[in-house]
C-alpha cells in the first residue's frame, strides 16, 4: 500500500477525536473521505503528513512508518493542501507556487530547469499559467485555491492530501480539479462533502462518523440510502448515471 493507517488513535481538549481508524490505499489511487461536519477528516489528514502526533497506531508511506521518517522526507513525498490555507499577502502566484520546490533543494543547490519545469507543469494543471505575476490578495477565493492546489503539486509529490479541494470553485474547476487529481499517477486522499463528486472521482471512499471509519468501500458499495441516513441524517434516493455508471445521489426534502 501507500498510505496505510493502522488503528490510529488521536485526542485533543479530552476528546478522543480520531478513534481507532484504519484505512489502505494503493499506489496511484484517490480515496475519497467522507463525513459530517467535525467526523475527524480533517485531523486525520494532519496525522497522515505528521503535522500531529498519532497517540497510537501506524501511519506508513510506502513500508515505512511515518514516526521514522524526517519531515524533510515527509514533505518530499507528501503534499497537503489544507482546508483553510493561508499565505502571506505580499507575494505573487509564482512565489506561492515555487515553495512547493522547497523539500527538493537544499541549501547550496540553486534554483534549476527542473523545478522552473515542476512550477510551470503545476500552473497548467490548474489552469493559471498566464496568472504568475499576479499578486495573492487580488486573486479570487477558487483562483487561491487553484494556487493551493499548483502549490502541492509542484511538489511532484508521490502522496496527495487534498482537504475539501473543490471548495470555493465553481462547477467547471471542481471537475476540472478533480478530474486531474483521479488521472495523476499519484496516490491521494481527498475530503469532500459532495457525495457525488465523490462517487465519480474516487476508486475507493470511507466514511467517517464521529471518529471511527463506519463504512469503506467502493463508492456504488458505500453510497446506501441507509448509510446517507444513519451518518448525514437525510433522505436520499440512489441511482445509476446514464452518463458516467456511478451512482448519483438525489436527496429528498427534510
Ligand atoms: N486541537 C483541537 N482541540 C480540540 N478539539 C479539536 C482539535 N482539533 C479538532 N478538534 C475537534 O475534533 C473534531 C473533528 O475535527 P475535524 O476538523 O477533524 O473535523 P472534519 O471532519 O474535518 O470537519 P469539517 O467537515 O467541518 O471540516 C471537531 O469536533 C473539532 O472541534
Ligand atoms: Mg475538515
Amino acid at each position: 500500500m501507500s498510505i496505510s493507517v493502522h488503528d490510529v488513535h488521536w485526542s485533543a481538549g479530552g476528546a478522543m477525536i480520531v478513534d481507532g481508524i484504519s484505512i489502505e490505499v494503493a499506489p496511484g489511487s484517490t480515496l475519497g473521505l467522507l463525513g459530517p461536519n467535525g467526523s475527524g477528516k480533517s485531523s486525520l489528514l494532519r496525522l497522515i503528513c505528521r503535522l500531529r502526533n498519532v497517540k497510537s497506531g501506524v501511519v506508513s508511506l510506502g513500508n515505512t512508518d511515518i514516526a521514522a521518517m524526517s519531515r524533510l522526507d515527509i514533505a518530499r513525498r507528501v503534499a497537503f493542501v489544507e482546508q483553510q490555507a493561508t499565505t502571506d499577502a505580499q507575494v505573487t502566484v509564482l512565489d506561492v507556487v515555487r515553495l512547493g520546490r522547497t523539500p527538493h533543494r537544499g541549501p547550496l543547490s540553486p534554483w534549476g530547469v527542473a523545478d522552473d519545469a515542476a512550477v510551470y507543469a503545476a500552473l497548467c494543471h490548474v489552469g493559471m499559467p498566464g496568472r504568475a505575476g499576479q499578486l495573492w490578495h487580488t486573486l479570487s477565493g477558487g483562483e487561491r485555491q487553484r494556487v493551493h492546489i499548483a502549490r502541492a503539486l509542484a511538489q511532484t509529490p508521490s502522496e496527495l492530501l487534498l482537504d475539501e479541494p473543490t471548495n470555493h470553485l465553481d462547477i467547471q474547476h471542481q471537475l476540472e480539479i478533480l478530474g486531474l487529481v483521479a488521472r495523476l499517477p499519484v496516490t491521494s486522499i481527498v475530503a469532500l462533502h459532495d457525495l457525488n463528486l465523490a462517487a465519480m472521482f474516487c476508486d475507493s471512499l470511507a466514511v467517517l462518523h464521529r471518529g471511527k471509519v463506519v463504512a469503506a468501500g467502493a463508492p456504488e458499495d458505500i453510497l446506501t440510502e441507509r448509510l446517507i441516513a444513519e451518518v448525514f441524517g437525510v433522505r436520499a434516493h440512489i441511482e445509476r448515471s446514464a452518463y458516467h455508471g456511478r451512482c448519483h445521489v438525489q436527496y429528498r426534502t427534510l
